[in-house]
């Protein structure tokens, strides 16, 4: 049987259009679960908004509209942006849809039967930004968010809170006995030291302070909490129920990965945990913490006004499908780390790795079959399993699945690139044409085969990052459009004419080379 991939995103405020840190965080998950896909048949993605609390409530309101149409409007955006840039997510929840809203209520309802919530008055400082309050020790020199460098609002309440404490020591155990649960591992200690100052947390406001959120059941007074009501997603949307989880839920729960972002691992880690816990679920496999993205090295910021739209990029560069920006920003940092977004570096990096050295392998060792054989491969071409490059295809393969096992996914995009490196190389210190011109036809042969498969299986590798640039590879070896990884194996390019002249074109071409500078004109 095959095993099943269960991915999630973080769910989107909706209090603003998506821009490029949002894009980062989905394209990285979508290369993930369309690898997953090539290896399974069990793989699901579900994305999402965030449509709840103080934060868009305010929005709203300053713009003179109803918190729901601020919702639809900036929904429509980020589900827009995701076609756009060909998110294949085999789900997006709101978290104003009913059935989220209802099993919500039965979360907090058995959370307080369990005797985990109680009514509690409380002083803190609230940061919108946040959706959260914050411990004075955590704020800078000047009093304000660290994160959001705002003032945080003292708010005195009587609110219910959760026994986030009684969990502590079971979900440091968790952690600790799990060495997957948070990665990348380097986050483990950060997230074990908040663990130990962990105290109880406020999980509902008062409806004087928030309208603009689920109600808490039998307690007109008080709204749910937006962290509690965000984090449920993962469960509402696949079906949880208390009395009665559906079948995907079943087959579908734990989550295989959480994705989010650097900022938010402690809502996941800890938060998450414990409702989980004091729902008698599993927790998830594993928690991916991405890094930020930048933009010329700073921070996007309304304020600062450099915050970019992925549609921007994609106009700039007159750019019809989004394959060489979903590149970029999933090779924009390491595993974790940060990444920063300049247009010359898109540029640069995506001419050098697709235009350059994956594109004009393609084009030359095509153009060279039409050249010397008439654009087909003879039987007597086919190499083994035991050439060079098949074995360096074989290891590239092998490398790529460890990469995303533990979402390296930019680390997989430059095996791939080395790989195709490699056959660049082999190409040179071969020449084709040098053997040509000796006539030596069965070895020039089988040294355009050698490329041509490494081709092959270098599309159904890229495939996850370019979907399109992929499909135009295959189609130009005249195979089917299949990515499963069950054809990376050596000889899978058949002898067979596979091309002629008028049908040989570039597969991406470089950003303002005249052809691309033409068509803008035009
Ligand atoms: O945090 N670079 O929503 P959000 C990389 N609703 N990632 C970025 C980024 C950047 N510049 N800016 C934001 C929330 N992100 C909550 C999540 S989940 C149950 C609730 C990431 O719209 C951020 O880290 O502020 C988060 O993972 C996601 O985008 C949504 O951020
Ligand atoms: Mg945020």
């Amino acid at each position: 049987m095959q095993e099943k991939f269960y991915l999630t995103t973080a769910i989107d405020y909706v209090n603003g259009a998506p821009h490029i840190g949002h894009a980062y965080e989905k394209i990285l998950s979508d290369v993930i679960i369309r690898h997953k896909r090539q290896l399974t048949d069990k793989a699901y993605m579900l994305t999402g908004t965030d449509e709840h609390g103080v934060k868009i409530q305010k929005t709203a309101a300053a713009k003179g509209i109803t918190p729901k149409e601020l919702c639809d409007e900036n929904f429509s955006k980020f589900e827009q942006a995701w076609k756009e840039l060909e998110i294949s997510y085999d789900q997006i929840i709101r978290t104003t849809d009913e059935k989220h809203k209802k099993v919500v209520k039965q979360i907090f309802k058995k959370l307080l039967e369990n005797g985990d919530i109680y009514k509690h008055s409380y002083t803190g400082l609230y940061c919108a930004g946040c959706e959260s309050f914050l411990n004075p020790k955590d704020l800078t020199e000047d009093g304000l968010c660290p994160d959001h460098l705002k003032k945080p609002e003292e708010i005195t309440e009587e609110n219910y809170f959760f026994r986030l404490s009684k969990y502590k020591e079971k979900i440091a155990e968790y952690i600790k006995s799990n060495p997957d649960f948070i990665q990348p591992s380097i986050r483990v200690n950060e997230i074990l030291n908040q663990l130990e100052n962990i105290e109880d947390i406020s999980v509902s406001r008062t409806k004087e302070s928030v309208q603009w959120g689920i109600g808490v059941p039998d307690d007109i007074t008080q709204t749910i909490y937006v962290w509690i009501d965000a984090l449920s997603n993962y469960i509402t949307a696949i079906g949880y129920d208390i009395e009665n989880p559906s079948e995907q839920f079943n087959e579908l729960w734990p989550a295989n990965v959480h994705v989010i972002g650097k900022d938010i691992i402690k809502f996941h880690s800890i938060y998450w945990s414990a409702i989980l816990m004091s729902l008698g679920l599993p927790l998830a496999k594993s928690i991916y913490a991405h890094g930020w993205i930048t933009i010329d090295q700073s921070k996007m910021s309304k304020s600062i006004g450099n915050v970019i739209a992925p549609h921007d990029v994609l106009e700039a560069f007159n750019l019809e499908k989004p394959d060489a920006f979903r590149y970029y920003m999933a090779s924009a940092a390491l595993t974790g780390k940060d990444g920063n977004y300049s247009d010359d570096d898109f540029k640069e990096k995506v001419n050098a790795d697709l235009a350059n050295n994956i594109g004009n392998l393609l084009n030359r060792t095509l153009n060279m079959l039409v050249k010397y054989f008439d654009g087909e491969i003879k039987p007597e071409f086919v190499t083994d399993k035991n050439s060079k490059i098949a074995v360096l295809a074989q290891n590239t393969k092998t490398q790529i699945i460890e990469c995303f096992n533990k979402f390296e996914v930019a680390e997989a995009a430059n095996i791939i690139v080395s790989f195709a490196d490699s056959v660049n190389k082999y190409v040179t210190d071969n020449a084709p044409w040098t053997l040509a011109k000796e006539e030596k036809m069965q070895e020039c042969g089988s040294v355009l085969y050698n490329v041509l498969e490494a081709m092959r299986h270098i599309a159904i590798m890229l495939y996850p990052y370019c979907p399109n640039i992929a499909q135009d590879i295959l189609t130009q070896l005249n195979e089917n459009i299949d990515f499963k990884y069950d054809n990376l194996v050596w000889g899978g390019l058949k002898p067979n004419k596979i091309t002629e002249k008028e049908k040989i074109k570039p597969v991406f071409l470089r950003l303002d080379s005249e052809f691309a500078t033409d068509k803008k004109k035009g």
